[in-house]
C-alpha cells in the first residue's frame, strides 16, 4: 500500500524529514484561527482520490508553540484524522511525539480530572490504526488506546549529541527521585559505569512551587540532567543551580520535549547550563537532536 505523510502544522521540519528518510511524499496542511478562536483545517490538495486507498501517516506533535497552544494542536490532528478518514484513507498512523495534557495522569487534588486518560479515549474513538509519540510524562496511560501503539525512546540520540560535545567525567543527574530510573538507563548510553545520581524534588501541588535538595559529589564532573520535559524550567534551573553549588564542570540541561515556556531560556542559562538540548518534538531553537531517522525507521519496518 502505498504511504503519504501529512505534514500537520506543529511538526513542519520534523514532518518533512521523516518523509525525506523514508522517501515518500508529503502533504502539508492550510490552517488558520477564525476570529472567534475556533481552529480551521484543510489537507492542502485539490483531489480528494489522492487520499483514497492510502497509508497515511499524520505527523503532529501536541506542545504549544509559534502558531498556538496544545488546544488548538489537538483539534488540528482531530480534523486531519478525520479528513483522511472521510476521504478514504485504508490505514490511518498518527505519529505525535509531545503528547498535550500527559503530565495530568492522576488526580492530584480532589475535584480534578485526569485529563491525559480522556485525551487517549478521544483518540482511541477516532478509530486510528497506529499512535507513535515520544518518551510520554506517563506511559501507563497508553494503556487507554486499543489501537498498534508505540512510545519511542530518545534516550540514545541524545545521549551521541551529548557524547559529540563531551566524553570524560559525565555524571548522569536526575532532578527528581521518580525519574531515577530513567536516568539510569540513560547513564548506560554514555557507557556501563557511567554514575546517576538523583536530587529530592517536591512540588506544591497547589501553589506548583519547587523544593529540591542533595548535597552530590559532582566536583569537576560534566553533569548531564535529563529529564523528559522542560516547561517553565523551574526544576531544571533548580537542579542546575544544586550542581554547580556541588562543584559541576560543565552542565548538560537535556529534555526530549523542551517546551521553553515564560522565562524558561533566562532561568536555566542563569542558572548556570552550557547547553540546553531538546528534540524536534518541539520545534525550537534547543531542538539539537532529531527524532526523524529514529521515527523512520519504526514507520520503515511497519
Ligand atoms: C515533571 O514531573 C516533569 O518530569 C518535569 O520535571 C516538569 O514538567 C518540568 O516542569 P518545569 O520546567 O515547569 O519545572
Amino acid at each position: 500500500m502505498e504511504k503519504i505523510i501529512i505534514v500537520g502544522p506543529a511538526s513542519q521540519m520534523l514532518g518533512v524529514n521523516i518523509a525525506k528518510e523514508l522517501d515518500i511524499e508529503t502533504i502539508n496542511t492550510e490552517f488558520k484561527t477564525f476570529p472567534d478562536g475556533e481552529n480551521y483545517l484543510r489537507i492542502n490538495i485539490e483531489d480528494e482520490t489522492i487520499i483514497e486507498g492510502k497509508d497515511v501517516i499524520i505527523i503532529q506533535s501536541t506542545g504549544p508553540n509559534f502558531c498556538g497552544n496544545q488546544n488548538s494542536r489537538l483539534i488540528e490532528l482531530i480534523m486531519m484524522v478525520d479528513s483522511v478518514k472521510r476521504m478514504g484513507a485504508s490505514k490511518i498512523t498518527i505519529v505525535v511525539p509531545y503528547l498535550a495534557y500527559a503530565r495530568q495522569d492522576k488526580v492530584f487534588r480532589p475535584g480534578e480530572c485526569p485529563f491525559a486518560h480522556v485525551i487517549l479515549h478521544m483518540i482511541n474513538s477516532l478509530g486510528i490504526d497506529e499512535f507513535y509519540t515520544c518518551d510520554v510524562h506517563a506511559p501507563e496511560i497508553l494503556d487507554n488506546l486499543t489501537c498498534k501503539t508505540i512510545n519511542i525512546d530518545s534516550m540514545k540520540i541524545l545521549a551521541d549529541y551529548i557524547k559529540s560535545l563531551s566524553e570524560k567525567d559525565i555524571v548522569v543527574v536526575s532532578p527528581d527521585k521518580g525519574a531515577v530510573e530513567r536516568s539510569k538507563a540513560f547513564a548506560k548510553h554514555f557507557g556501563e559505569h557511567i554514575p546517576v545520581d538523583y536530587f529530592e524534588k517536591t512540588r506544591n501541588v497547589k501553589t506548583g512551587e519547587i523544593i529540591m535538595t542533595g548535597n552530590l559529589s559532582l566536583k569537576n564532573k560534566d553533569v548531564v540532567i535529563a529529564d523528559d520535559i522542560i516547561a517553565t524550567g523551574g526544576t531544571m534551573a533548580t537542579a542546575i543551580r544544586l550542581s554547580k553549588e556541588s562543584g559541576a564542570k560543565k552542565v548538560f540541561a537535556v529534555a526530549t520535549h523542551a517546551l521553553m515556556l515564560q522565562h524558561a531560556k533566562y532561568r536555566i542559562l542563569k542558572a548556570g547550563a552550557d547547553y540546553i538540548i531538546g528534540t524536534d518534538s518541539i520545534d525550537n531553537e534547543v531542538a539539537k537532536v532529531s527524532l526523524a531517522k529514529t521515527i523512520a525507521d519504526y514507520l520503515k519496518f511497519d
